[in-house]
């Protein structure tokens, strides 16, 4: 899947990543593949990895407020941050 990431911050840019799939892969799951072998420095938040137990990793996905480990990853997903809170960093927000 393509991931499309808009990071915020001193250097606000998008950035597209290649990652592969695997069943029952979320938009979570895609930004820590990029995390892990691709850019240790992106930064977002998560706590549970479960669906909507911890609220911690909500974005913008695909225009629409989500949580991201609720998204299925296919084709093509764009993650913004929220952009109601106090920016962190990339998708980091102050909650
Ligand atoms: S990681 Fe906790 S709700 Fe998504």
């Amino acid at each position: 899947m393509k991931l499309r990431i808009h990071r915020s911050g001193d250097c606000a840019r998008s950035e597209e990543y290649e990652v592969p799939e695997f069943d029952g892969m979320t938009v979570l799951d895609a930004l820590m593949w990029v995390r892990e072998h691709r850019d240790p420095s992106l930064a977002f938040r998560f706590s549970c990895r479960c669906a909507n137990a911890c609220k911690e990793c909500i974005a913008v996905v695909d225009g629409d407020r989500r949580y991201t480990c609720t998204v299925a990853a296919l084709g093509e997903v764009t993650v913004e941050p929220l952009q109601n809170k106090p920016l962190l960093h990339d998708l980091a927000v102050d909650q």
